[in-house]
């Protein structure tokens, strides 16, 4: 059987540019600078909400939407001024706009009648470090092509642009769009075809390719054509590429360019998805703080996408394993944290004394001596440069015709400069173990210089103890080439970011994870030789592969409310790795929930839930409420008035989410929440509650049964939590258990996390 293409061979991972970042940490920089700055204003990029005009006014035109928007900025700025202040004019995220100003004409603009809120724009982040078949899908069979391969669903990417040569964007065997498509493509016969069927750029005027890569691996991932024979930079691999929903439409919105991922590029780019009328939203970036929702372009953006039937999918961030570290925390998006996939492309240090380490390389040579070589740890004499092979730091060591072990600060992504030191010095070869916070993660391959193998902290440490052990050690590394089938896979990925959300502790997030490390992606071939494809990773990976799944589940569920989709994916995620045990991190002990979410994503599961936890948009208004927010801060997420007193306000762990996140304090031993489920299995189904308890708490469902006699029924159970811990008694502040509806067919799993407070 043939895996889904992301499960091929070994290629290296090249020169990524993350000029970017620093870029947008130099924006903020700037801003903050200029908080504190206080003579001369300075322009910025504002985004400015205003109210609709009672008794309503009729901007079908945009024009005259432009007009009216223009009447805010400064009566001063000129006409052709204005042009230039106003960036972009929203209709569908909400009703404003944003425009350059100085903080001054913002004051100004708040004595305006229907003037709202103004914020400083946000910059956001590319979630690819440097650098599918694993999740079940195979061609001609299953859910794959019972989904029909997602046709006739639209994957709007919201990214750096495109190259829209690569062959995993062809159009052979896709239809044209469906009808209800409304987007047009100014690129028709150059960019557009039938598989991406529009292409607009909101950063400049002009087609939107890449400045640098990142949007086309992600789109291919989500949606990627079939590529037959799909080859990495040595003509090694050899297989079928596919993205997730290979037969599904593309629409591609370039909303970053040189100076970042602007915050009101975004929400332009989300407006144009939700007139086109596309029906997934991937939005692979982040940024790299949470702030509250009512100042979060990519969080308004996706509820006024939420709103028209539009699936958003997020990345968790790259700020792993920090905690909390997550980005993207809103209950209307699906938050991706990312795993392992089963592929290693195995390189193995072999000692003197017999003993083997697996370990990672893409540069794999089939000529290296297997004859035992002289091994030296570049930090055995105690200089902390030289451990790291810092530049110059070898002159003085004898590592001539050796293998040489060199420490690394952010695993394997940043080696070239420790490769150049050895291989001047005379290093023949070079042993790369992780720090002890990147553990047994192999992820960043980036070693191309020399022959090399990434291994993890404790296999460093043990070739380091040999090395002390015997007066001559001596190694050879082995290159194995690629590995399919790893049991310990899924692992959650080092940098994967994890929970809890700041934002809204009583939503547990990431809630899912997917695959992110190694993965195998288009990569333009104008940019690199010849080479289509390349290995990456990072949550701007794993989003896209829930997307793709996101387009499968719309295409099978044509009905189902994006709350529903997420509900399927959540309940029926995996829990343990190939080996049938917990799945574990990056320090190979069994993950917590604020790393796995629900757990891994199992796509044909995801097909067939049972029962869904679904959601209106009107419950995210009593949530927003319930989060404390003043009524016009709920009003600008929502983009309508709001008063709170008069809608009916729920806490945040009273959303019908499929998840619970919930505390207990001294004062509030015992919380009570209820949940609706509707039956989408069979007809006549009846479901026996299963309750694994976080320790510590007491959790009752009432009633433990739900009888189902028709599709689409449904049924409310109430859930009650109660504190048994004893005071003092183990001092660990959060507690994990789940609990489950069970029938003879399904299982729907929900997470629970408990902190005591
Ligand atoms: C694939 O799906 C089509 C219709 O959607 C069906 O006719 C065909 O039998 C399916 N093939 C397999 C191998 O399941
Ligand atoms: C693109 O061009 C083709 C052929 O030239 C035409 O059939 C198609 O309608 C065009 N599509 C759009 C969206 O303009
Ligand atoms: C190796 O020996 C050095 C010097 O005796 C010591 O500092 C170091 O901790 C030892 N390393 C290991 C991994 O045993
Ligand atoms: C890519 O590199 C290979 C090997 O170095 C070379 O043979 C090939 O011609 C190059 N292809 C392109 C398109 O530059
Ligand atoms: C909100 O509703 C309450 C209760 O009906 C009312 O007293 C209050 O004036 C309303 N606030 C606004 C801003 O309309
Ligand atoms: C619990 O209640 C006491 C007394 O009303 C109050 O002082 C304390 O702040 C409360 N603690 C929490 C965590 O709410
Ligand atoms: C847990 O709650 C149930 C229902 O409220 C109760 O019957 C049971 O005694 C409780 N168990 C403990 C250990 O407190």
């Amino acid at each position: 059987m043939e895996r889904i293409g992301f499960g091929l061979s070994p290629i290296m991972v090249f020169v990524f540019l993350l000029s970017l970042i620093f870029v947008s940490k130099f924006s903020y920089a700037v801003r903050d600078h200029e908080e504190i700055a206080t003579k001369q204003s300075q322009l910025q990029t504002y985004i400015v909400h205003i109210k609709e005009p009672e008794g309503g006014q009729d901007f079908s035109k945009s024009e005259d939407l432009e007009t009216w928007y223009k009447s805010f900025l400064p009566a001063s700025s000129t006409t052709s001024n204005s042009q230039q202040r106003l960036l972009y004019s929203y209709r569908n995220v909400f009703t404003g706009f944003a425009a350059k100003l100085t903080k001054e004409e913002v004051k100004a603009m708040e004595e305006k009648d229907g003037f709202v809120l103004a914020w400083p724009e946000k910059i956001y982040h590319l979630q690819i470090t440097r650098s599918p078949a694993f999740l079940g899908l195979h061609q001609n069979s299953g859910f794959w092509n019972g989904s029909n391969y997602g046709k006739g669903v639209i994957i709007a990417v919201v990214d750096s642009g495109i190259s829209s040569h690569h062959p995993s964007f062809s159009d052979e065997g896709m239809p044209p769009p469906p009808a209800k498509w409304k987007g047009k493509c100014a690129f028709n016969g150059t960019i557009c075809n039938n598989k991406i069927i529009s292409a607009s750029n909101f950063v400049e005027s002009l087609p939107p390719t890449e400045d640098f890569i990142h949007g086309t691996p992600v789109a291919s991932i989500a949606a990627g054509n079939f590529v037959e024979d799909a080859r990495d930079l040595f003509g090694n691999a050899k297989g079928t590429a596919a993205g997730m929903a290979p037969h599904a439409h593309l629409a591609i919105y370039k909303a970053c360019g040189e100076l970042g991922c602007t915050g009101s590029a975004i929400l332009a780019a989300i407006d144009a998805a939700i007139e086109d009328g596309v029906d997934v939203l991937s939005i692979s970036l982040a940024a790299d703080h949470s702030d509250p929702f009512y100042v979060d372009e990519i969080t308004i953006g996706a509820f006024a996408a939420t709103r028209k039937g539009i699936f958003v999918s997020t990345p968790a961030g790259n700020e792993g394993p920090r905690s909390p570290s997550l980005s993207n925390g809103a209950p209307w998006v699906l938050t991706v944290g990312a795993s392992t996939i089963d592929r290693s492309i195995r390189t193995t240090a072999k000692l003197g004394n017999g003993e083997y380490f697996d370990g990672e390389s893409f540069f794999q040579l089939s000529n290296f001596p297997s004859k035992l070589l002289p091994l030296v740890y570049a930090g055995a004499n105690g200089n902390v440069s030289s451990a790291f092979c810092n530049k110059g730091s070898l002159k003085d060591m004898d590592v001539r015709g050796k293998i040489v072990v060199c420490d690394t600060e952010d695993g394997a992504i940043y080696v070239s400069d420790k490769e150049e030191e050895v291989k001047n010095a005379g290093g023949v070869a070079i042993i790369l173990p992780n720090n002890k916070y990147r553990g047994f993660s192999t992820s960043e391959i980036d070693a191309d210089i020399l022959p090399a193998t990434h291994l993890s902290y404790s296999s460093g440490l043990k070739i380091k103890a040999y090395i002390n052990s015997t007066t001559k050690p001596t190694a050879t590394i082995e290159f194995k080439g690629t590995i399919i089938g790893i049991s310990s896979a899924p692992e959650v990925a080092h940098f994967s970011s994890r929970g809890p959300s700041l934002t809204s502790p009583g939503i547990l997030k990431p809630d899912i994870i997917g695959p992110g490390a190694n993965i195998l992606a288009a990569w333009p071939a104008n940019r690199m030789n010849s080479s289509s494809f390349n290995i990456v990773s990072g949550t701007s990976l794993s989003c896209p592969h829930l997307s793709g799944v996101a387009a499968l589940l719309k295409s099978s569920h044509p009905e189902w409310s994006p709350a529903a989709i997420k509900s399927a994916i959540m309940t029926t995620a995996d829990e343990v790795n190939h080996e049938n045990k917990p799945i574990m991190d990056q320090t190979h002990q069994p993950a917590d929930i604020f790393a796995v979410g629900a757990g891994h994503v199992n796509p044909s599961r995801a097909n067939d839930p049972g029962l869904i936890y679904d959601s209106q948009p009107e419950d995210y208004i009593y949530y927003l409420c319930g989060l404390g927010y003043s009524n016009s801060q709920v009003g600008i997420v929502v983009n309508r008035r709001v008063n709170c007193s008069e809608e009916s306000t729920i806490p945040e762990a009273q959303l019908n989410y499929p998840s619970f996140s919930i505390a207990l304090g001294c004062n509030t031993t015992t919380q009570e929440f209820t949940r609706t489920v509707t039956n989408v299995g069979a007809v006549d189904s009846t479901y026996i509650i299963e309750i694994f308890a976080p320790a510590g708490v007491n959790v009752s469902v009432k009633p433990d049964k739900l009888d189902f006699t028709r599709l689409n029924q449904k049924k409310t159970y109430a859930v009650m939590f109660s504190k048994i811990r004893a005071k003092g008694k183990d001092r660990k502040p959060h507690a994990q258990g789940f609990l489950r509806w069970v029938s003879a067919k399904h299982s729907v799993r929900s997470p629970i996390s408990v902190k005591f407070e």
